[in-house]
């Protein structure tokens, strides 16, 4: 039998990244960040290698400081729409659900289309997001200590303009659907979220 999986989808600077580690850990739960993936597909030069030999482990040795900039964001979005490399992807996420490793005892999957396409049998399906002001100011806060250079307007244009790319792309777009639990962020801190996430989890004990 499949362990417990949490699927948790949102758009950018949402917290749902942060929401999902800190579940994960509270539940024992084994977390994969699906972003990181399409980020270093987007680092490493697919075109020279054979997609099928790419492995989860391979993909998260790359230093996140190296993928958390807003070029690989961009770029990430742009290889995201390609279907042969959605299609390893997915596979590679599915393999995580169905062997989370011996002591998880279960999973925390976040990204665009978790609960649509990678697992939509998952237990449980949440949707986190926050109005577009607040989280571009989120991630320009998170950016702009490494990147002094950076301004507020250019974060907000490129989220927006993410944001646009990842709804409305033909393959497993960011939609929201009426099975997903909708938590938004926007008036709350990301621990008043992630009290509310963990209700809903701890609420249904993993019995579904
Ligand atoms: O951290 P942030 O929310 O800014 O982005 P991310 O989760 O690291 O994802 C980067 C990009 O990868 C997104 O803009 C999507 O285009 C793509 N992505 C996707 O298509 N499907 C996923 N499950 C996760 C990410």
């Amino acid at each position: 039998m499949r362990k417990p999986v949490v699927a948790i989808d949102g758009p950018a600077g949402s917290g749902k990244g942060t929401i999902a580690r800190l579940l994960a850990d509270r539940l024992g739960f084994a977390y994969l960040d699906t972003g990181i993936l399409y980020r270093a597909v987007a680092y490493i030069n697919v075109g020279d290698r054979n997609l099928s030999t790419l492995s989860i482990s391979d993909l998260l040795s790359i230093p996140e400081s190296d993928l958390r900039t807003d070029e690989i964001s961009a770029k990430a979005s742009e290889i995201a729409k390609l279907p042969n490399i959605r299609e390893i992807l997915t596979k590679l996420q599915r393999e995580f659900v169905a062997n989370p490793g011996e002591g998880s005892e279960g999973s925390v999957l976040d990204g665009r289309d978790i609960a649509t396409v990678v697992v939509p049998g998952a237990d449980y399906k949440i949707f986190v997001t926050a109005d577009l002001e607040v989280r571009a100011k989120r991630r320009f806060d998170a950016l702009k200590q490494a990147n002094p250079q950076i301004t507020y307007d250019e974060i907000y244009q490129s989220l927006a303009a993410r944001d646009e790319q990842d709804r409305t792309r033909k393959i497993a777009p960011l939609v929201f659907t009426d099975d997903y639990v909708l938590i938004d962020t926007t008036n709350d801190s990301i621990e008043e979220s992630l009290e509310k996430v963990a209700r809903v989890v701890e609420k249904g004990k993993f019995s579904k």
